[in-house]
């Protein structure tokens, strides 16, 4: 593990927040968000803000001027005071740095992967560096996932397509209405900043910008997380869209013979009916723009009765939603604050 470094000047508001909350990764896409959006939460002092150890010289974040101007510093270890930590790191970082702040007693909420899969076999596959899942674990769909979020000492946040997707898909699981062995397909776009800041081939502006492309079909890290939640197989195939942040998920499967549509919209509206951030749509469809910059899933779908095919597509922002908002959610629920707090 790199250096942390810290940020020790507590939360520029003189705000007597409940919480002290530190953020690893502040740097990154997801860290910056989770910055910006935990200074104006009113339960919240954000007591440290780290970098890696390639660059971690102290540094402001300037996007954040005026909202929050605290320092990013190497870490002096026996100053990390924090209640709890969000990981916003590569997962092989996350790995190795989260056990050891639970042994320090700190609460931990991880936006990487690190964490979410139980199989021992499928983790070793896609997150190598976590070799076991430490105890008091809970897998951080807030919508599905209340029970075990209360108590957990190691949140592990979803990721952003899965968020997307389960949400559109578990409603529907869960009243039975999926028709069993039926292959479940879920197309999903996302904007560039769902690969973090460091531009690749791929993410490059110039091969980016005017063009769509799938990757990465059959094989990508969020099949077995999505297959997890929902029991079943998937054919999942994400793409890449010239769009800077947010996801649309598409989704097709097959409804038990005899479904009707008004049996989907209640299973829909059953399920989020108490849930502040998910807005169901029915038959007007979402599109990413209605959640650009908020922590709102929007669900809308279609079912085609006279042949038993239901289509579900639901939008987020990957960095709101499909990360750092979704894991202060699951803080705010961690620590009984209402869910909403600091995000609406
Ligand atoms: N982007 C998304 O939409 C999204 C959605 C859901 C989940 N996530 C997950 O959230 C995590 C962060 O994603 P991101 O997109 O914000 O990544 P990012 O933009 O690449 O930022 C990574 C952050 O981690 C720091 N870092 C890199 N290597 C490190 C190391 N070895 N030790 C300590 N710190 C290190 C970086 O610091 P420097 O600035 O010093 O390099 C930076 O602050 C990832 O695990 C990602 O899978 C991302």
């Amino acid at each position: 593990m790199t250096q942390l470094v810290t940020e020790t000047e507590g939360d520029q508001r003189g705000n007597k927040g409940l919480v002290r909350a530190a953020v690893a990764g502040a740097t990154g896409f997801a860290g910056q968000e989770l910055i910006r959006l935990l200074s104006r939460h009113p339960n919240v002092t954000i007591t440290m803000a780290t970098g890696s150890q390639a660059t971690s010289t102290p540094r402001r974040l300037p996007s954040l001027s005026k909202i929050w101007d605290g320092t990013v510093v190497p870490l002096n270890a026996a100053a990390f005071a924090a209640d709890a930590v969000f990981l916003a790191l590569p997962e092989a970082a996350s790995a190795e740095l989260a056990p050891v702040l639970l042994a320090s007693g700190l609460r931990v909420i991880d936006l990487s992967g690190a964490f979410r899969l139980r199989d021992d076999a499928k983790r070793a596959k896609f997150y190598p560096a976590t070799a076991s899942l430490p105890a008091g674990v809970a897998y951080g769909l807030t919508e599905f996932e209340l029970d075990a979020i209360k108590s957990a000492r190691l949140l592990s946040n979803p990721g952003c397509y899965p968020t997307a997707s389960l949400l559109g898909l578990l409603p529907l699981q869960r009243a039975g209405l999926l028709k069993k062995g039926a292959d479940i397909i879920i197309d999903a776009k996302s904007g560039i900043s769902g690969a973090g800041k460091a531009a690749t081939g791929r993410t490059h502006f110039s091969e980016n910008h005017g063009s769509v492309a799938a990757y990465n079909p059959f094989g990508h890290r969020h099949t077995p997380e999505m297959e997890q939640a929902l029991g079943q197989g998937v054919t999942f195939v994400p793409h890449l869209v010239p769009l800077d942040r947010g996801i649309l998920s598409s989704m097709y499967a097959h409804l038990v013979p005899g479904t009707t549509a008004a049996a989907v919209t209640e299973a829909f509206e059953r399920a989020y009916a108490d849930a502040p951030f998910v807005r169901v749509t029915g038959d007007a469809l979402p599109e990413i723009k209605h959640v650009a910059h908020t922590n709102f899933c929007d669900v809308g779908w279609k079912v085609d009765e006279a042949t038993g095919r239901v289509f579900v597509v639901s939008v987020i922002d990957n960095l709101v939603k499909g990360a750092s908002g979704q894991a202060i959610q699951n803080f705010n629920v961690m620590y009984g604050f209402d869910q909403k707090t600091g995000l609406l």
